[in-house]
């Protein structure tokens, strides 16, 4: 797999950060800052080669939200597919850059070197930055009950991101000891972070969406407002009694709140889960 450019994610962030600044210093699903956002994130997508799907979210969001993007790279084997998701909403109380504007720039710069790699697939992939999580995991749960059963059945796994980036975070994986987590967790342990269950954001985030409908899910998270323990400040560094972040919903949360080497993690712990899962060790030349 290769090395994503934790210095390019970052270059998104700052897009994000400049986009909540022009527009009332959110990117609020309901507002022009989330617009934007999705402008941006359609543009440098298309630029790369993706055809991309803005999905109206007609049903169970809040009134006036945006929409959906889904973008799924044309190549493997369209009844087997990997599913990589991030919210690009925000809380209206400020910009949203740890959540999820890391979440949102990991996945971006993921599907941009995919790409550019362009390697031959066994598996499809399919990105998606959804709309309205804020208020309820809405955009996620519009996809899912849209999807025909035989569409959903297609999907092998879930992965999502929100929170990659905590300033006092640590290393938490959804359904940890499940078979789709295992790349994830595998790629985590390689670096010698004792990765741990993301209890804290159980039901909490987009994959719910997907669990709900029985679809295997797993994700990164670094954490929100729980406090980290004593425990994983000894394993992992921060401060103990703190929380993983504390500009957790706060107008705080600005790009200074972003732990770049969590974020680089995350990149690369992704990129390493989708070759696994869709471009396989084996897959020969073309
Ligand atoms: N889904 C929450 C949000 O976007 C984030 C969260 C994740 C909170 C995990 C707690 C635990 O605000
Ligand atoms: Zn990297
Ligand atoms: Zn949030
Ligand atoms: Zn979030």
């Amino acid at each position: 797999a290769p090395d994503i450019d934790v210095n390019k994610v970052k270059a998104h962030l700052q897009e994000f950060q400049a986009i909540a600044e022009r527009n009332g210093g959110n990117r609020r699903s309901t507002g022009t800052g989330y617009d934007q956002s999705v402008a941006y994130v359609k543009g440098k997508l298309q630029a790369a080669g993706f055809t991309v799907t803005e999905q109206p979210c007609t049903s169970g969001c809040t009134s006036g939200s945006g929409p959906n993007v889904i973008a799924e790279w044309p190549k493997g084997d369209a009844d087997s597919v990997y599913m990589f998701g991030a919210h690009l909403d925000g809380v209206s109380a400020g910009p949203g850059m740890n959540d999820n504007g890391s979440g949102s720039a990991a996945l971006l710069e993921n599907a941009l070197e995919l790409a550019r790699q362009n390697p031959t697939m066994l598996n499809r992939v399919r990105f998606a930055w959804w709309t309205d999580e804020e208020q309820g995991l809405n955009g996620s749960d519009f996809y899912v009950r849209s999807l025909s059963s035989g569409d959903r059945a297609k999907i092998k796994a879930y992965y999502n991101f929100d929170m990659v980036a905590s300033t006092n975070g640590g290393y938490f994986i959804n359904h940890i000891n499940s078979a789709a987590a295992a790349p994830m967790k595998e790629y985590w342990a390689s670096l010698d972070l004792a990765p741990e269950e993301n209890t804290e954001g159980a039901g909490r985030s987009d994959d719910y969406s997907f669990e709900r409908y029985s679809i295997a899910t797993s994700g990164y998270a670094m954490g929100a407002s729980a406090r980290k323990t004593s425990a994983q400040a000894a394993k992992w560094g921060g401060t103990a009694g703190r929380a993983y972040d504390p500009c957790y919903h706060a107008s705080c949360d600005t790009i200074s709140n972003i732990n770049l080497t969590g974020l680089n993690r995350a990149s690369d712990g992704i990129a390493y889960t989708l070759w696994e899962q869709a471009v396989g060790d084996e897959a020969p030349a073309d």
